[in-house]
């Protein structure tokens, strides 16, 4: 496909992604800070709470009731559509970058996968993964929710590990963000849905709604909620190479995703008790720590190279390994302009970008993608070297 019309695809498909994701987030935290708020004290008749609010210059009042109105309404709004077009979107943008230039962005250069076997491997882990959930909630797992909780987060960074062993590591990230999406998505169709429709059709027909669904669908929509920011930053992670292109890539989710989910639960609790006020500087403390540790100057200072290294090194071999995308024209014919407005064509531009340069090709290995290049270990420590240099 012509690349200017791929990144047109690209751009129209994340937009959209974006909004309806947007939409279903912010609906998911709109009703669990409602249900957290609900003044309980002394409700009118069959009502469990309310609430007063001001927005938009108008003045409304919610009321829940503690099962239903004594009569249904006639228009029973339901909030379902946001979540299966984030899911569609999403898995459209999936395809649009990953499965479209598969060795360039979803395969690992050194795992020898085929573009076909890529996108197998990448389909399966979205269906094994609903499947394994699913199964692990309706388990005697299910009754456990704190030990559930924990299963589920060691089996999904075990995942990012067995991921980033055959994808690049911007792919695995976006696989297990993918994968956890599609467990929210699975959840509010499989399970929240039908116990909403057996909820409303028991009332019409004045029988007793089935029991177990409140539950079921009560856990399911807890696992949602917790997710969400972890899957947040996993959308957002392909802009942070020192997280995605490290070694220890996994071990980043993980922290970072634990430290995310502690956050969640203050937030969610905190209207009870300030019990969990601790979570936040941990968080903060967290993410300093995390920023210290990943910092690629870590261990043992560039040894390989201890020769003084030249511009005219440093610019012949970005020339070889880089320009061919990253050129005002690049001759590259899967890209039409420079990718990420980034051109290291003359010596001016590749100082300019000596920082940036290091994130991606020194301290990671992000850049060149899917090394279609070909760069070598040594030129990449040639670079560090040369940089290290320029610091001083
Ligand atoms: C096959 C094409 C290709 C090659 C070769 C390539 N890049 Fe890139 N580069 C890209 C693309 C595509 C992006 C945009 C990445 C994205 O979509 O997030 C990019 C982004 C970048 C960015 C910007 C990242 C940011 O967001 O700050 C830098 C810096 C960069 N590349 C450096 C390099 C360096 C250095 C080399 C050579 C060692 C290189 N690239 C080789 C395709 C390439």
């Amino acid at each position: 496909m012509d690349p200017h019309y791929t990144e047109w695809l690209n751009l129209l498909v994340r937009w959209v992604h974006m909004i309806v994701g947007i939409a279903w987030i912010g609906a998911s935290f709109y009703f669990v800070w409602l249900e957290n708020n609900l003044n309980r004290k002394n409700p009118r008749d069959g009502l469990s709470g309310d609430l007063w609010a001001i927005h938009g210059g108008g003045i409304y009042h919610l009321e829940k009731y503690k099962l239903a109105p004594p009569q249904m309404p006639e228009h029973l709004h339901w909030f379902k559509w946001e979540a299966y077009t984030t899911f569609l979107s999403g898995f459209m943008l999936l395809a649009v970058v990953y499965y479209l230039n598969a060795s360039l962005y979803l395969i690992a250069p050194e795992s020898g996968l085929t573009p076909i076997e890529g996108i197998g491997i990448s389909i399966a882990s979205l269906v094994a993964g609903w499947f394994i959930y699913d199964f692990l909630c309706e388990s005697a797992l299910g009754k456990r929710p704190a030990l559930l909780g924990v299963v589920l987060l060691v089996l999904l960074i075990a995942a990012a590990w067995a991921l980033s062993q055959v994808f690049s590591g911007r792919a695995a990230y976006i696989h297990i963000g993918a994968i956890t999406g599609t467990m929210m998505v699975g959840n509010v169709f499989r399970v929240i849905m039908p116990g909403q429709r057996d909820l409303v059709a028991a009332i019409k027909e004045g029988r007793e709604p089935n029991p177990e669904q409140p539950a079921r669908a009560m856990l399911r929509s807890r696992h949602n909620n917790y997710l969400t920011l972890p899957v947040l930053f996993i959308m957002i992670s392909n802009h942070f190479p020192s997280t995605y292109g490290s070694e220890w890539n996994w071990a980043i989710l993980f922290a970072v995703a634990l430290l995310s989910v502690l956050v969640r639960h203050y937030f969610n609790t905190r209207h009870e008790s300030q019990r969990f006020a601790w979570t936040l500087p941990a968080a903060a403390l967290g993410m300093l720590t995390l920023a210290f540790v990943t910092h690629p100057n870590r261990g043992v200072e560039n040894s390989a190279v201890s020769s003084q290294v030249t511009n005219a090194q440093v610019v012949a071999i970005i020339n070889e390994r880089c320009t061919s995308c990253h050129a005002a024209n690049p001759s590259s014919e899967l890209f039409t302009a420079p990718p990420a407005g980034v051109m290291l064509e003359t010596e001016a531009q590749i100082i300019a970008n000596a920082a940036r340069i290091h994130a991606q090709a020194v301290a990671t290995q992000a850049m060149p993608l899917g090394n279609l290049t070909g760069m070598k270990q040594e030129e990449r420590d040639l670079i560090g070297t040369w940089i290290a240099q320029q610091a001083k």
